[in-house]
C-alpha cells in the first residue's frame, strides 16, 4: 500500500456530553430530522450513526455522526481498544453547565487523544449562560479560543437551530487542521461493530463503521465471534446499499449471532476460514470464563 492508494475519507464525529444536554437533538438540528422526539423517555438507548454533506468554504463535504447515549458506548468501546472517531463534539447545556457525564465524556476523549470542539447548547433558554460554561471548562484544559485557548466554543441552540452551520465549520476546520484522514478504499473492509441487536424477522443486525476498505454485498466477515456473509447492508435511512466505503456507517445482515459494541470486523475470503476463526475466538473467550470460574471457587474452597 503507498501513499497513492490512499483517499481522504470523511470524519468520524462522536457527540458526547450529559443526559439531556440536547446530543440527539443537536444530530437532529444537523440532519434537519426528528429522532429526539420519537425516543422512548428521550433517552437515547442505541448509538445512532448518520452521515450529512454539508457545505464547507464553497466544497461539499461528507461527515459521519455517531450518537451515543450518555457516554457508555464510547467507554464500552475503548475498553475494547476500538478508536472509532476522529473528532468529538461536546455537548454543553448553558443553563446546567458542566455536569458529572461532561467531565467524563471530555476525559474519555482527551485519553484517547481526539481533539474536541464544544457545542454551547440551549442558549435559547432565559437561564443560559454560555459565558460560565467557557470559564468552568477551562479548569478542566479546555480553554475557548476568545480567551486565549485553542479550543473552539460554539453558541447553539438546537430548538432554534441556530450556530449549526458554524459547529459543521468548526468541526471541518479541526478535521483538516490537524488529522489524517486518509485511507484505502480498494481493498477488503475492516472497522468496528458500533452497535448491535437481534431483530425478529432479521436475525442479527449490526451497525458497523467501516475504517477502510470497502464492504459489499456477499462479503465473508467475522465480528469479535460473529461470523456471516453480508446478505443485505441498508444506510440510516433504511435503503439499501450494496457497497459501503471508508467513514460509512452501514446496517449489517447475515451474521450468525450479535457482536458486541467495539467488537472489530474483517472481510474473510474464504466462508469456512471465517467460521473457524470465530469459533476458535469463542472457544478461547469460553476458556478464559471457566479460568475465572475456577479459581474463584478454588478461592471459596480455601478462605
Ligand atoms: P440522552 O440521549 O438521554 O443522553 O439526551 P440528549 O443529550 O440526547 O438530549 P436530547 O436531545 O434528548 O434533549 C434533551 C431535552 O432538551 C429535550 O427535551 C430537548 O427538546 C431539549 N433541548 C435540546 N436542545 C435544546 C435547545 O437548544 N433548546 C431548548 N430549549 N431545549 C433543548
Ligand atoms: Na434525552
Ligand atoms: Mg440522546
Amino acid at each position: 500500500e503507498t501513499d497513492e492508494d490512499l483517499e481522504i475519507r470523511p470524519p468520524v464525529v462522536t457527540v458526547m456530553g450529559h443526559v439531556d444536554h440536547g446530543k440527539t437533538a443537536l444530530l437532529d438540528a444537523i440532519r434537519n430530522a426528528k429522532v429526539a422526539e420519537g425516543e422512548a423517555g428521550g433517552i437515547t438507548q442505541h448509538i445512532g450513526a448518520y452521515q450529512i454533506i454539508t457545505e464547507h468554504e464553497g466544497i461539499d463535504r461528507a461527515l459521519t455522526f455517531i450518537d451515543t447515549p450518555g457516554h457508555e458506548a464510547f467507554t464500552a468501546m475503548r475498553a475494547r481498544g476500538a478508536q472509532v472517531t476522529d473528532i468529538a463534539i461536546l455537548v454543553v447545556a448553558a443553563d446546567d453547565g458542566i455536569m458529572p457525564q461532561t467531565i467524563e465524556a471530555l476525559n474519555h476523549a482527551q485519553a484517547a487523544n481526539v481533539p474536541i470542539v464544544v457545542a454551547v447548547n440551549k442558549i435559547d433558554k432565559p437561564g443560559a449562560n454560555p459565558q460560565k460554561v467557557r470559564q468552568q471548562l477551562t479548569e478542566f484544559g479546555l480553554v475557548a479560543e476568545e480567551y486565549g485557548g485553542d479550543v473552539m466554543f460554539v453558541d447553539v441552540s438546537a430548538k432554534n437551530k441556530t450556530g449549526i452551520k458554524e459547529i459543521l465549520d468548526a468541526v471541518l476546520l479541526v478535521a483538516d487542521a490537524g488529522l489524517d484522514m486518509r485511507s484505502n478504499p480498494n481493498k477488503d473492509a475492516r472497522g468496528v461493530a458500533i452497535e448491535a441487536r437481534l431483530d425478529k424477522g432479521r436475525g442479527a443486525v449490526a451497525t458497523v463503521l467501516i475504517q477502510s476498505g470497502t464492504l459489499h454485498v456477499g462479503d465473508s466477515i467475522v465480528a469479535g465471534t460473529a461470523y456471516g456473509r453480508v446478505r443485505a447492508m441498508a444506510d440510516e435511512n433504511g435503503v439499501a446499499v450494496l457497497a459501503a466505503t471508508p467513514s460509512r456507517a452501514v446496517q449489517v445482515q447475515g451474521l450468525s449471532s450479535v457482536p458486541r459494541a467495539g467488537d472489530t470486523f474483517l472481510v474473510i475470503e474464504e466462508d469456512r476460514t471465517a467460521r473457524q476463526i470465530a469459533e476458535k475466538r469463542e472457544a478461547a473467550e469460553r476458556n478464559a470464563l471457566l479460568a475465572k470460574a475456577r479459581k474463584r471457587i478454588s478461592l471459596e474452597d480455601f478462605t
